[in-house]
């Protein structure tokens, strides 16, 4: 295999390889770019603008304009994201769903997160029915302890709640083709039945609003891109059901920590879970890919690059809050002046202080999970 193939660029909702082209995604996706003008609009109403936009990791959307057209006239809007519970959430998942929380508490409005057990478990063999519902209550856990507002929560869990989706998906499910639904996500022959219909499932809760309330009215989707397929579908269809199109916005990956910022979930040790105990959290850094020289004396000679370090990108993402902070570390790195294993210690320090909140945050979950199931 050359160089050029092993970094071939595939994005799916069920694999990312090689190295993201953010640009072509936009275009190949036929998504928006998130502009300047637009990032003010929504600034407005977040009290100033969020770190997340401020640097860009929203990078695209669609609609998101009409969305808060509409909203500018006094229609509402709702959001909607999820988590597929195929084992424990990483740091790179809470990326989005921060972010859905400043919306949550900026427009005070309704989310509904769908879990979908039942996509882990027919995309994936090895996986049975039970451990990926168990998952899903315990991946809740991670969503609950960011601090989303009980009262404006509604955990869709597909498995159990499916008698809220099933007339919606089978709507849904009527009006897209095969053909569409194959070239869209690339299945194949060997593709396994339930695996075809799921798309379905993940449109429904686009449209769940109505269905509960009888109001109708748009929502919003904060989630990286590799969800994107199935809003395309879904947008198509939308109007013919009278509904409006799902509207997104769109975030760039978190990189793991292997080299060239792979994250695999075959290789645990390429990304930080919220789970890892402090121990663990810092063997991983340890050992992450930096943009570093060979030796000491040529990094303090040469600079390093952080452009390609796994470790400036945590900092850039989550955890570092402050943009002065943050040029200042990439110019110490470029000159020299810093090395791997300083960023690593305070990496290691700071994640583990946001790790140990969350965990304590966790276990509270625990006693108001029932709060947040969505209610009938
Ligand atoms: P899942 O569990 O693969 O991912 C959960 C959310 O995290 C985003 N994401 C990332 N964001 C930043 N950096 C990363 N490295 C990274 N990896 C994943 C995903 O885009 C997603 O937003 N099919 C979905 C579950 C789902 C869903 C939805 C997601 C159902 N309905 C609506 C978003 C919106 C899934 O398996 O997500």
């Amino acid at each position: 295999m050359t160089d050029n193939e092993k970094n071939e660029m595939i994005v799916t909702p069920w694999e990312v390889k090689g190295k993201v082209n953010y640009e072509r995604l936009i275009k190949e996706f036929g998504t928006q770019p998130l502009t300047e003008q637009i990032r003010q609009r929504l600034a407005k109403y977040m009290n100033g603008e969020h770190l997340q936009l401020r640097r860009q990791l929203f990078f695209s959307h669609r609609d998101l304009d009409t969305i808060l057209d509409l909203y500018e006239k006094g229609i509402k809007f709702v959001l909607y994201t999820g988590r597929g519970p195929s084992g424990p959430v990483h740091i790179g998942h809470l990326v989005p769903w921060i972010f859905t929380k400043h919306l949550q508490d900026a427009f005070n409005t309704r989310l509904y997160f769908q879990m979908t057990d039942d996509e882990k478990f027919v995309i994936d063999d090895d996986r049975n029915l039970p451990d990926t519902i168990r998952l899903g209550h315990e991946n809740a856990l991670d969503i609950i302890a960011l601090g989303f507002k009980p009262e404006n929560t509604y955990i869709i869990y597909d498995v159990q709640d499916i008698d809220l989706l099933y007339d919606i998906a089978l709507e849904v499910a009527k009006r897209i083709t095969y053909s569409t639904a194959r070239s869209t996500f690339g299945f194949q022959d060997s593709t396994n039945l339930g695996w075809i219909f799921y798309p379905a499932i993940q449109a429904a809760p686009c449209f769940i609003h109505k269905k509960l309330t009888g109001e109708n009215v748009p929502c919003l989707i904060p989630a990286a891109i590799d969800q994107d397929p199935f809003w395309r579908i879904t947008r198509d269809i939308a109007q013919k059901l009278g509904y409006y199109k799902p509207a997104q916005i769109h975030n760039r990956f978190l990189p793991g920590l292997g080299v060239g910022g792979k994250m695999n979930a075959h290789e645990p040790e390429t990304a930080i879970f919220t789970t890892d105990p402090s121990e663990l959290v810092k063997q991983k850094i340890w050992k992450a890919f930096t943009g570093g020289k060979g030796t000491v004396a040529e990094q303090k000679k040469e600079g390093a690059d952080p452009e390609i370090c796994t470790i400036f990108q945590y900092f850039t993402y989550l955890f570092e809050p402050d943009d002065k902070k943050l040029s200042d570390r990439n110019t110490r790195c470029r000159a020299g002046q810093t090395l791997c294993g300083d960023c690593k210690r305070e990496l290691t320090e700071r994640v583990n202080k946001f790790l140990a909140e969350h965990q304590k945050k966790r276990e509270k979950a625990k006693d108001v999970l029932e709060k947040f199931h969505i209610k009938r």
